[in-house]
C-alpha cells in the first residue's frame, strides 16, 4: 500500500510501503495493543466485551500484536507460529453479536486515538477493521 501523508505547510510528501510502516513499526502496534487490553480492562462501557475474555488478558495481547502485525502488511509472526489465523473459526467459542463487534470496534478506535495514529490511517483502519470484526459474528442480533 502506498499513502501520502501530507503534514501542514510545505513538508515533503512522504509514501509508506505498509500500513505497518505508516503506522510506526512494531513498538506502535505493541502500543495500540496494549492500550486496547487496558481499556478493555478499565472502562465499564467494553463490560461485555471484557466479560468474553478469560481473566488473564496476556495470550490475547500477545497474539493480537503478531496477528497485526501481519495483517497491516508486516512481518508475519502469527503466521510463522499459528499458521494460518482462520480467525472465524478460532472465535467460534465466544459468543459474538452486534454488541460484541461495537465494543471491540469503539474500543479499538479509542486506542487508535488515544496512541496517536494518524487520522487517515485510522480511517482507512476503521473500515478494514469493521468488515474484519462484522464477518466474526457468530450470534444472530445484538
Ligand atoms: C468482534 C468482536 C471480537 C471479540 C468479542 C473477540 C474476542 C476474542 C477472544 C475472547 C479471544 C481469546 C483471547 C484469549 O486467548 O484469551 C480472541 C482472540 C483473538 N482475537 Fe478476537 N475478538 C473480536 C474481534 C477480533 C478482530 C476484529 C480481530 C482482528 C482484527 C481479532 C483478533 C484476534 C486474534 C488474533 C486472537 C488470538 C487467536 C488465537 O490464536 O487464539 N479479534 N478474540
Amino acid at each position: 500500500m502506498q499513502q501520502d501523508d501530507k503534514t501542514a505547510g510545505q513538508q515533503p510528501v512522504r509514501q509508506y510501503e505498509s500500513a505497518f510502516e505508516w503506522i510506526g513499526g512494531e513498538p506502535a502496534v505493541q502500543a495500540l495493543v496494549d492500550r486496547f487490553y487496558d481499556l478493555m480492562d478499565l472502562e465499564p462501557c467494553y463490560r461485555e466485551l471484557r466479560a468474553s475474555h478469560g481473566p488473564a488478558l496476556d495470550d490475547a495481547r500477545q497474539k493480537l500484536c503478531w496477528f497485526l502485525c501481519g495483517w497491516l502488511g508486516g512481518p508475519d509472526h502469527y503466521v510463522s507460529r499459528f499458521g494460518h489465523p482462520r480467525l472465524k473459526m478460532r472465535h467460534m467459542p465466544f459468543s459474538i453479536g452486534i454488541l460484541e463487534r461495537d465494543q471491540w470496534l469503539a474500543c479499538m478506535d479509542q486506542a487508535m486515538a488515544e496512541t496517536g495514529v494518524p487520522g487517515a490511517l485510522r480511517v482507512q483502519l476503521q473500515k478494514s477493521f469493521f468488515n474484519t470484526a462484522d464477518w466474526m459474528r457468530n450470534r444472530a442480533g445484538a
